[in-house]
């Protein structure tokens, strides 16, 4: 029988499934899997449940006290995930809902309340601003963003009713690095949950708890996922008091992802350091190149040595996502046309962390309110994927000359 209970989702149960040397390419390959309680199949069953039957009148009664009861509560494929996630950021327990959006909106409503301040970084998720500025404003909470470079001067933003300090490094589409020791540390003395988007650090490249975050929350759709199939959102609590509270509040709220799709996830898990590595150094490799040309107003990308979030990251990361921005010097709309219109490798659209390459304008400074965004020219976000970085290369630079030669 399949043994649900080997996939703890406690920090005790993390250990005695994984020991505590395990390197982090090796939990990857190991965490929440049970070949010996499932006939020595590599990889846990995919189970489509709602009804779970109970034998007994006593164990129906009984049934809150069940890990397996409904389907929406999650099932041992659910609880799979969540152990894997959980030991890969190290957290006491991981919450799987259906998409990262729905990661950032179930972590923030279970740790405010009507009367509460919070803090966001400026350079924050789009779709979480416009959470926050809609929903929470709606429910009396009240959102003040702050500089993403602000570091350990967030005290002088905490007020007595300041819930929650939310944390985005890099930054969406500007990539600042910030300083999550230092802020963590401020937010935490002023009595704050510290609420981390690891997205870009995938809970490989950055440890958002062991830096001082409460709760670490990605979208799976990006790097676990890796392939552009599948919406899901990854939340992983510090302590059991937050996760008791988090999971709950997901549930209230009715948050279930689909068997399929978390049975992808965990699949994606497997290769997610293979693949950030790859992604890693194609896409230094391409962010040194755009630096170098004269028609790139500047490039965003932390290990890049010049980077001003360049110290930060090294500090406090191992590594960097196929993620970056750059700016271009033209402004040139009928040029940006031609260039975008005519990538051969490159896609256009929303999402990243799959293993193909995207190429995006963006408009950061329309949501800045903290701060300003006025580069001069274009802003750009390119994820690099897995390609030959030669191969994107000679798309980029076919694409910006066509940029070139239109007025
Ligand atoms: C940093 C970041 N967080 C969260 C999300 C939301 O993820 P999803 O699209 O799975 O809702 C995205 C999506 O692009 C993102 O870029």
């Amino acid at each position: 029988m399949f043994e649900w209970r080997r996939f703890a989702t406690t920090a005790a149960g993390a250990e005695k499934i994984s020991g505590k040397a395990m390197k982090d390419d090796t939990l990857l390959t190991h965490a929440g899997r049970d070949p010996k309680g499932n006939f020595g199949i590599v990889n846990p069953p995919v189970y489509h449940a709602s009804t779970v039957l109970f034998p007994t009148l006593e164990a129906f009664l009984n049934a809150g006290s069940a890990r397996v009861r409904y389907g929406r509560r999650g099932t041992p494929t659910t609880h799979a995930l969540e152990a894997a996630i959980s030991e890969l950021e190290g957290g006491c327990g991981a919450v799987v809902v259906p998409s990262g959006l729905a990661a950032i909106t179930s972590a923030l409503m279970a740790s405010v309340k009507t009367g509460d301040h919070i803090l966001v970084t400026d350079s924050v998720y789009h779709p979480t601003r416009h959470f926050c500025d809609v929903t929470l404003a709606r429910l009396g909470i009240e959102t003040e963003y702050y500089d993403p470079l602000i570091g350990g001067g967030i005290a002088r933003l905490i007020r007595p009713n300041t819930s929650v300090v939310f944390v985005e490094s890099p930054g969406s589409q500007t990539f600042e690095v910030q300083d999550i020791p230092a802020i963590t540390e401020a937010a935490h003395a002023g009595g704050a949950t510290v609420i981390a988007d690891n997205t870009w650090g995938a809970g490989y490249y950055f440890k958002a708890l062991d830096k001082g975050a409460d709760i670490s929350l990605q979208a799976g759709t990006k790097y676990v996922v890796g392939h552009s199939d599948t919406m899901l959102g990854l939340i992983v609590c510090r302590d059991e008091a937050l996760f008791a509270k988090v999971r709950d509040d997901a549930q209230t709220l009715g948050m279930c992802a689909g068997p399929d799709d978390i049975y992808l996830a965990l699949r994606g898990f497997r290769t997610m350091g293979v693949r950030l590595r790859a992604h890693h150094e194609n896409g230094l490799r391409i962010a040194r190149w755009l630096a170098d040309r004269a028609d790139i107003a500047r490039v965003m990308h932390p290990a890049l040595e010049d980077d001003p979030g360049h110290d930060l990251w090294k500090r406090d990361f191992t590594g960097a996502s196929g993620l970056f921005g750059f700016v271009l010097k033209s402004d040139n709309r009928r040029g940006l046309a031609a260039m975008m219109d005519g990538m051969k490798y490159f896609g256009m659209g929303y999402s990243w962390g799959g293993f193909e390459s995207l190429l995006i304008p963006t408009w950061p400074e329309r949501s800045r309110s903290a701060t300003s965004w006025a580069p001069g020219g274009q802003t750009m976000r390119v994820h690099v994927g897995l390609e030959d970085p030669d191969d994107l290369i000679a798309d980029l630079d076919a694409g910006l000359d066509r940029l070139a030669r239109t007025d």
